[in-house]
């Protein structure tokens, strides 16, 4: 039996959002996507569901007012108990309040890791959940930092799956690999604090096959050292879709990336980009579907 799962991503509610704000999110639309988000993932009953942070719209650059931030976490939590398999978070830096940078409301609501927690998935697959906010402020950090202490706890899970014969996949909130047009920035957008130190580790860890992020809103499918890496566009916004995975016992991987069954909303959004903007959002088509033997597999 294959293992199959969904990622999902950025789906930033904001309710009765007073404006779109940055393309190609559409937060006016937000009720719709968080309704939408639950149907179209069970329709394709997965094992597991991967949530890969920024649910709200807390943290900088929105303003949410603490009372509609109550209001958020309320509407997603609720949402989110609309799943029907079991579903793994990961925070974002917009899943904290605007006023105090804190974790704790949506904490109460949403299951999130301390700093690191590792579950069994499969019967040869395990889970690691990073939380990437765990020592820094969501507000000043927004891509959060590969913390030392992060490190050690990866490379403790690394070789504790390797040693119980597992596989480790790692989902975290922002990119641990620049994008092409930001190969020479000292401190490229969206990509975590610190990247050299995981960087470091997802190459001397064979154990990390797979590593899950979001927060740039883009699709992007790459190899890092042979570990398979695939970045995510947002639910928020064109093109408004989340993965579909699955991994045979062969090591045989597939991905299959799902738009939400909202065509006017998808529409609106793509309006408020260029046809540029529009496919540097959603990627190439070999950016959201894929098929390989991971590299890293072994029997
Ligand atoms: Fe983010």
């Amino acid at each position: 039996m294959p293992m199959h799962f969904v990622f999902v991503t950025d789906s930033h509610h904001y309710p009765d959002a007073p404006e779109d704000f940055s393309a190609p999110k559409i937060l006016t639309q937000s009720r719709r996507v968080l309704d939408a988000m639950p149907v179209a993932i069970n329709a394709l009953n997965p094992d597991f569901i991967v949530h890969g942070g920024d649910l709200l719209c807390g943290g900088s650059s929105f303003k949410m007012p603490w009372e509609t931030y109550i209001r958020a976490v309320g509407e997603v939590a609720s949402a989110c108990s609309l799943f029907q398999a079991p579903t793994y978070y990961v925070p974002g830096n917009h899943d904290s309040d605007a006023q105090q940078a804190s974790f704790d409301l949506f904490a109460q609501h949403i299951q999130i890791p301390p700093m690191l927690d590792v579950v069994d998935v499969g019967p040869r697959w395990r889970l690691a959940v990073a939380n990437v906010y765990h020592d820094c402020s969501p507000i000043s950090e927004a891509a959060g930092v590969w913390t030392e202490a992060l490190d050690q706890a990866l490379r403790n899970a690394a070789r504790t799956a390797e040693a119980d014969g597992r596989a480790l996949i790692l989902a975290l909130h922002p990119w641990v690999v620049p994008h092409a047009s930001q190969q020479d920035n000292p401190e490229p957008h969206g990509v975590i604090f610190e990247a050299a130190r995981i960087q470091e580790t997802i190459k001397t860890h064979p154990a990390i096959m797979m590593i899950l992020t979001g927060h740039y809103h883009r699709n992007r499918i790459s190899l890092f050292h042979d570990c398979l890496i695939l970045d995510t566009a947002c639910l928020i916004g064109y093109p408004m879709g989340f993965r579909d995975i699955w991994i045979e016992d062969n090591g045989t991987f597939r991905t299959r990336f799902h738009a939400l069954d909202l065509p006017d909303v998808i529409e609106a959004s793509y309006a408020r980009s260029t046809p540029e903007e529009n496919e540097g959002w959603a990627g190439r088509s070999e950016d959201r579907d894929a098929e390989m033997r991971l590299p890293r597999w072994r029997e």
